[in-house]
């Protein structure tokens, strides 16, 4: 991410609805805190990937994901979502994942954490239906979803993502 990104950035969040915002952080923080997280600064362990698509001469961020290695078990990293609400469904947080998985192993990471709400079923939907080995623990009200990537997603998930579906 780089601070040339905020504007876009800002127009992404400035989209969300208050449901999104809050999901993401778990609290319902300002449009504003929500863009200072997501420009930066970015830590040594921190990877950001956003999406985008096409409209007119340039492009519309519609997405964005992270990872943030945890400083004490390096082979260990937090991700996170963010996905316009008008493109729900449609895949795009199954596919930044895969990407993401893709830029951690290539650092050396072995297992992708995600922490949830407990009725956070589209990210649940996410993290279950990705291709990778999963395992789960409760904690109060949220899901820590632990995410095995030392190898690519298995081959049905990678097949249903491929099959025509409506446009965004
Ligand atoms: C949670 C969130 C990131 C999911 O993003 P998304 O892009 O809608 O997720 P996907 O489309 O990849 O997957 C969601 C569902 O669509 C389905 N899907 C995936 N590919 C699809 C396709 N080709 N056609 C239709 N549906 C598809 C998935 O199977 C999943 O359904 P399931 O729950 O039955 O398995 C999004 O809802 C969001 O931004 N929420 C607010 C913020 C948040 O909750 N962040 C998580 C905290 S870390």
């Amino acid at each position: 991410m780089r601070p040339g990104d905020r504007a876009a950035l800002a127009e992404f969040v400035a989209g969300l609805s208050d449901e999104a915002i809050e999901l993401r952080y778990f609290d319902p923080v300002s449009r504003q805190r929500a863009v200072d997280h997501l420009v930066g600064p970015s830590g040594p362990g921190r990877t950001s990937v956003v999406l985008e698509v096409l409209d007119g001469p340039t492009g519309r961020l519609v997405g964005q994901a992270e990872f943030d290695r945890d400083p004490v078990r390096p082979t260990v990293a937090e991700v996170a979502f963010l996905i316009a609400d008008s493109l729900h469904g449609k895949g795009a947080a199954t596919l930044l994942l895969w990407h993401l998985a893709d830029r951690a192993r290539a650092v050396g990471v072995e297992v992708l954490e995600a922490v949830t709400g407990s009725a956070n079923w589209p990210m649940l939907g996410v993290l279950y239906g990705s291709g990778f080995p999963c395992t789960v623990a409760v904690e109060g009200g949220l899901v820590r979803v632990r995410l095995e990537i030392t190898s690519g997603p298995c081959w049905s998930r990678a097949v249903r993502a491929e099959r025509p579906r409506d446009p965004p």
